[in-house]
């Protein structure tokens, strides 16, 4: 088979090592080669001659074991389509999220530049260390892909979170990899998300709830399918998504031009961000005190902001401009004046109020179009974000 695939899996020092034997077999019926490189403690809890058995590869092990191929770590690296641990234990896990490497697998996972597939297992409470979870959230944050521990009672008694995941998910999770939609390969997207803070003097401001949690799953999507992805965004409490460029602004002046410079050169401009309409017209260079400055900050005088999707509507050629709307009530009345108004190619609207849409991981949307209206169900963000890209990717 000329399109066969090359896994390689390292295997760790722990009880579920038995549970990569399985793994290797799951994705052997899937057509894939396998490769194996194990840490010397996984070695102790199956030996290297099951997986050459089942692999009928060599197992790699030592850094300095191969007479023919010294470095190893490297070539091994190169053949894997997919580079996956499982399981990983905690201090694999540490090695990996600060770039150590003082063994075979340590120094593969390195070297690779394959996408990376971790399968933790280990104890309840070492998973839930907060060490353990910041090294999870760095490498996460380096585009890492994880596969979740299952819950459950685990094998030094404790009950709880840390068994490795089913085998057959974790060969989903390395299709998922291998098949993932590069559709958006070589086009730019740039993406507005979060809110805007206008300041009102040093310490006060005005802002809302946005909690830019769909503008950032609209950037995950689109770089995940290929795209380079510029975030502009306000201050907001979500992770920054794997290889995606954020630019942070507080105020929507600010916005606007972080997104003026970028506007000329992208494929795709979507606009996510809950920009406040209005601003104090002057804020005061020092905290505004009661009793003292009272008449100024009953007198604070607000001016508009500018409308960065308008203003980008109004001077786009060839770009696909989509816009969000929210509104509580007439929402797809209201989402086409705004299709309009702000010469968008699309509108995403959806309902706000009643803990609708701000802050919450579900939203119900409708895309609106001058061709027609789609209603779509509620769904999660993620999965809305993944619909916006593929609109995106037909209509590119
Ligand atoms: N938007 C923008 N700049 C603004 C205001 C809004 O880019 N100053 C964008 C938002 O990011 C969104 C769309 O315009 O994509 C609609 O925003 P929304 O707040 O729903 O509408 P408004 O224009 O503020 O209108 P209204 O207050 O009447 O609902």
């Amino acid at each position: 088979m000329t399109d066969q695939k090359t896994i390689v899996i390292g295997v760790t020092g722990c009880i579920g090592a038995y549970k990569a034997c399985e793994l290797v077999r799951c994705l052997q019926k899937r057509g894939h080669r396998v490769k194996v490189v194990m840490t010397e403690h996984a070695t102790k809890f199956v030996d290297p001659v099951t997986f050459r058995a089942l692999t009928h590869e060599k197992v790699a092990i030592d850094l300095f074991d191969d007479p023919i191929d010294p470095i190893h770590h490297i070539s091994l690296g190169q053949e894997a389509d997919v580079f996956v641990v499982a399981p990983c234990t905690a201090n694999m896990l540490a090695k990996m999220a600060h770039g150590m490497a003082d063994d075979l697998l340590s120094t593969t996972a390195l070297a690779t530049t394959a996408p990376i597939l971790v399968a933790p297992a280990m104890n309840v409470h070492m998973y839930e260390n907060p060490i353990t979870q910041d090294n999870i959230a760095s490498l996460k944050a380096r585009g890492v892909h994880f596969v979740e521990p299952g819950d459950g009672y685990l094998a030094c008694g404790d009950v709880g979170k840390g068994r490795l995941a089913d085998p057959e998910d974790i060969a989903d999770a390395v299709e998922a990899l291998l098949f993932a939609q590069r559709d958006m390969e070589g086009k730019k997207v740039l993406i507005t998300a979060g809110p805007t803070v206008e300041p009102i003097d040093p310490v006060r401001y005005i802002s809302n709830h946005s909690s830019g949690k769909m503008g950032y799953a609209i950037a995950e999507a689109a770089a995940k399918r290929g795209a380079e992805v510029t975030l502009v965004s306000g201050p907001v409490q979500v992770p920054a998504p794997a290889g995606v460029e954020v630019v942070n602004i507080l105020t929507a002046c600010d916005m606007l031009s972080a997104v003026d410079e970028r506007f000329d050169t992208c494929d795709v401009a979507i606009f996510s961000a809950a920009v406040a309409d209005k601003r104090p017209a002057a804020p005061a260079d020092h905290k505004l005190k009661k009793g003292v400055d009272d008449a100024a900050l009953d007198a604070i005088q607000l001016v508009t902001n500018p409308d960065i999707l308008a203003t980008m509507g109004a001077k786009k050629d060839g770009q696909l401009v989509i816009g969000f709307a929210a509104e509580t009530n007439d929402v797809v009345a209201n989402g086409h004046k705004k299709l309009v108004s702000k010469n968008a190619d699309m509108i995403v609207a959806n309902q706000v109020g009643g803990g609708k849409a701000f802050g919450t991981d579900d939203n119900e949307a409708w895309f609106l179009t001058a061709e027609g209206d789609a209603q779509l169900p509620a769904m999660p963000k993620t999965e809305l974000a993944d619909k916006i890209i593929d609109f995106v990717a037909e209509h590119l």
